[in-house]
């Protein structure tokens, strides 16, 4: 019997710092803003194209569909990584600060409300570890090996200007 108090007394601490318990009404929240904000857009593949019929569990694993443009190749990183590599009050000032290449909204980020933050944080921990790193960027002028979206701006009226 004192052996295993013995036990939970150590394992506690553990087990909270390993996988905090958060609030389920904050874990709804951050669904709702995940969904309502864009982020699947870009972060969950195949999200847009099928109108927002992915389940949950393959949210947010980040895509391996470049966007190219001026800023050479980026792509949609896999945020359920991103949030286990942090502590709730380091993904706080991040997301804060963070600035990204493009099409990445950061300034959205900048915009939210720290307790909105905090929830989109707890959401997606709650998602659990998934999938693989997405393949790095690259920098201008490089042709992506991986399948891309053509972001370059195209003008026609300065074209027919010349
Ligand atoms: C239009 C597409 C798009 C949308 C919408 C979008 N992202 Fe991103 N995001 C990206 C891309 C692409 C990158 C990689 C940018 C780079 O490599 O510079 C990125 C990078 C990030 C990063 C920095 C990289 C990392 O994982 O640490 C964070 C944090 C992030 N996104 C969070 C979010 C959140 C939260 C939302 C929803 C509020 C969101 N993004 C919506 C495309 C998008």
């Amino acid at each position: 019997m004192k052996a295993i108090s013995l036990l939970i007394a150590l394992a506690w601490p553990l087990a909270a710092q390993c996988a905090p318990e958060f609030d389920t009404k904050q874990i709804e929240r951050g669904r709702y803003l995940v969904r309502t904000t864009g982020c699947n857009d870009c972060h969950t593949p195949r999200y847009a194209q099928r109108g927002g019929n992915v389940a949950e569990k393959d949210w947010l694993i980040g895509d391996a569909m470049g966007w190219h443009g001026p800023w050479g190749t980026t792509f949609p990183t896999n945020l359920r990584k991103t949030v286990r590599a942090m502590t709730e009050q380091q993904w706080l000032e991040y997301a804060g600060s963070v600035k990204t290449r493009p099409p990445m909204p950061w300034f959205s980020l900048h915009a939210m409300e720290q307790d909105d933050l905090r929830a989109i944080y707890r959401f997606v921990y709650s998602l659990g570890d998934s999938g693989h790193a997405v393949p790095a960027a690259l920098p201008p002028g490089r042709k992506p090996a991986t399948p891309y979206v053509d972001l370059h701006p195209v003008m026609p009226g300065a074209a027919q200007r010349q």
